[in-house]
């Protein structure tokens, strides 16, 4: 009988790590995975918010930044040792130009957005292989401007890039016991897109640019995860999926 079907009859609810559930994207994953029925393990780095999150979809949770040297291994071990997914919803938008970028503004949009992706999954390796599913499932977050090139973008745009290549490589290296995907999200009305979206004129105007004319929702992001997460997409890894109201694809007008 295949894992699948064992835990159909057994009616066993895997386990989710989500990274960045204290976030817009990240919370609104625990509520839909909650309701799904998965068993949960979230991060976030203000104790009050995970916790608060943690409360509302009964799951356990851990505390940290991903600056701490050990906060990946101890993150990984308070999860448990079977994992059915991964979800790494940190993240940072730093839009300057090209000139008033330094070298730690690199440093810090790569560490936090691609680098911690790597070290998280790595952490959890042999639990995602321990899956009680029939793969694990890791869901990462690019971007549009990984694919499409927007001016004071550079440093995002270059982090995210390496999220597309981490998902190609570790899809490639993990299969066929793990799967690994990508959401490429435009602007989507979190606490993230705060600073951007707090001037209604220029929300307006960036709704404006997609083909479907406004900004994306945290619970749009979340079901895309979802289903990547569950075994209805067990056949999909080594992709980077645009949920981005048309933007990175098509032009409407001119
Ligand atoms: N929103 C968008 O428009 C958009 C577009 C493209 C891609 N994305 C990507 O989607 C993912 C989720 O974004 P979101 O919009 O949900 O962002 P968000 O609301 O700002 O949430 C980001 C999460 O990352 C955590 N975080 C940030 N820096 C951290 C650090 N140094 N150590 C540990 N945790 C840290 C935050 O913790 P705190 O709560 O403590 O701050 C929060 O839980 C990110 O990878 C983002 O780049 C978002």
């Amino acid at each position: 009988m295949s894992k699948s079907a064992e835990n159909k009859k057994t009616n066993m609810a895997g386990k989710v790590l989500i990274y960045g559930a204290s976030g817009g994207i990240g919370e609104a994953t625990a509520r839909l995975l909650n309701e799904r029925g998965f068993d949960l393990h979230l991060t976030g780095r203000s104790r009050e918010k995970v916790a608060a999150v943690a409360d509302e979809v009964g799951a356990g949770y851990t505390v940290g930044d991903i600056a701490e040297e050990d906060y990946f291994r101890r993150t990984a071990e308070e999860a448990g040792n079977s994992l059915e997914g991964l979800v790494y919803a940190v993240g940072t938008i730093n839009l300057k130009p090209m000139r008033r970028l330094n070298a730690d503004d690199f440093l810090e949009d790569f560490k936090i957005n691609a680098m911690g992706a790597a070290l998280a999954v790595q952490a959890s390796a042999t639990a995602l292989k321990n899956s009680t599913a029939e793969t694990g499932s890791v869901v990462l977050y690019s971007s549009i401007a990984a694919r499409q090139g927007f001016t004071f973008h550079t440093s995002i745009g270059m982090a995210k890039g390496a999220i597309n290549g981490l998902t190609y490589s570790l899809a490639a290296e993990l299969a066929p016991n793990v799967r690994v995907n990508a959401i490429a999200p435009s602007l989507t009305d979190t606490p993230l897109a705060a600073s951007i979206v707090a001037n209604r004129q220029m929300a307006d105007s960036i709704a404006g640019l997609h083909p479907i004319p406004r900004l994306g929702s945290a619970d749009e992001i979340a079901s895309m995860t979802a289903f990547l997460i569950s075994e209805d997409s067990g056949w999909m890894t080594g992709q980077i999926i645009g949920v981005d109201g048309g933007r990175s694809t098509l032009r409407t007008s001119g």
